[in-house]
């Protein structure tokens, strides 16, 4: 009797690893541009395994594609694409079977000879933005570099730090290397500084991709936290001390009993701890 009440213990427990259906893509290299014929390998890192998210892209050619059946390698958590072809840019995000999605990420790949190294992920307000034009040999050659078709300055050394980034500094980035040619342009997100505990919403005009997705997430995860999960513990528990008291196990009941707190109290800590001592007589 006290190893089954153990067992559904123990299976609670497992039950406590709130499953939060959320994933982010991130990639690796960390750059929005890549040379063709680089390999990139973009993973869903995935708070819910079962959930079965799956990498899909979106290029001129193909739309809502997934890595293994039609292109790339998967492994365990990421896709490897070994040789990148220009018209392999485009948009990734990671989808689950129920059709949750990811963050995206914009991938430019290109034949020319210069890219601008920007981040994959939105920048938060406040935080330094670096950006790197760089050639497939040299990453400090003397470059110009554009914001939104202007001209804003050239860096001797091929990078350029904006400081502080506001959301202004949002916008279509490239670069120039002079006698070598230009990057292709990139969108450099900035995204609000959080208020609160809850992340920030995309700032990025995917409202499918990202935007509508967090504060469904956040809510989900609360009421997951705080209603469903301390409710179901204490259903269970209780049904169990019943059960064992209803099929005669005076002896466990009455050790339960003599705890400070009564089992009725539905404090999940307390509760815990009479089934705990439960299990040692
Ligand atoms: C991918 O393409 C489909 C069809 O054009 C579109 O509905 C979807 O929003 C695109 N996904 C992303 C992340 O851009
Ligand atoms: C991807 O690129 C398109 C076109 O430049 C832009 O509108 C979109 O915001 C970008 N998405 C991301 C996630 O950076």
């Amino acid at each position: 009797m006290e190893e089954t009440s153990l067992l559904r213990l123990l299976f609670l427990i497992s039950l406590l690893n709130c499953p939060t259906n959320q994933a982010s893509l991130t990639v690796s290299p960390s750059s929005s541009q890549i040379f063709e014929g680089q390999s990139v390998s973009p993973s869903c890192e995935e708070d819910d395994s079962s959930a079965g998210w799956t990498l899909r892209r979106n290029t001129t050619r193909e739309t809502r594609t997934q890595c293994g059946p039609d292109w790339g390698r998967r492994d365990s958590s990421s896709c490897n694409i070994n040789y990148m072809d220009p018209a392999e840019s485009g948009v990734y995000w990671c989808e689950s079977r129920e059709g949750a999605t990811s963050n995206s990420i914009n991938i430019t790949v290109t034949g020319g000879p210069v890219i601008l190294q920007s981040p994959v992920l939105p920048v938060m307000e406040g935080e330094d933005l670096t950006l790197t034009c760089r050639t497939k040999n040299s990453s400090n050659l003397p470059a110009g570099f554009y914001k939104d078709g202007s001209f804003i300055r050239t860096e001797p050394a091929g990078h350029m730090t904006v400081h502080h980034v506001s959301r202004s500094d949002e916008g279509l980035y490239k670069c120039l290397i002079s006698s070598v040619g230009e990057s292709p342009p990139s969108w450099v997100s900035v995204t609000e500084k959080p208020m609160t505990t809850s992340p920030p919403p995309s700032s990025l005009p995917h409202p499918d991709a990202t935007s509508s997705d967090r504060p469904h997430f956040v809510f989900r995860l609360v009421c997951h936290l705080v209603v469903f999960c301390p409710y179901c513990i204490s259903t269970f528990i209780m049904v169990s001390l019943y059960r064992d008291r209803a099929t005669g196990n005076y002896r466990s009941v009455s050790m339960v009993m003599t705890l400070p707190t009564q089992a009725e109290g539905l404090e999940d800590d307390d509760v815990i701890t009479a089934v705990t001592t439960e299990y040692h007589f």
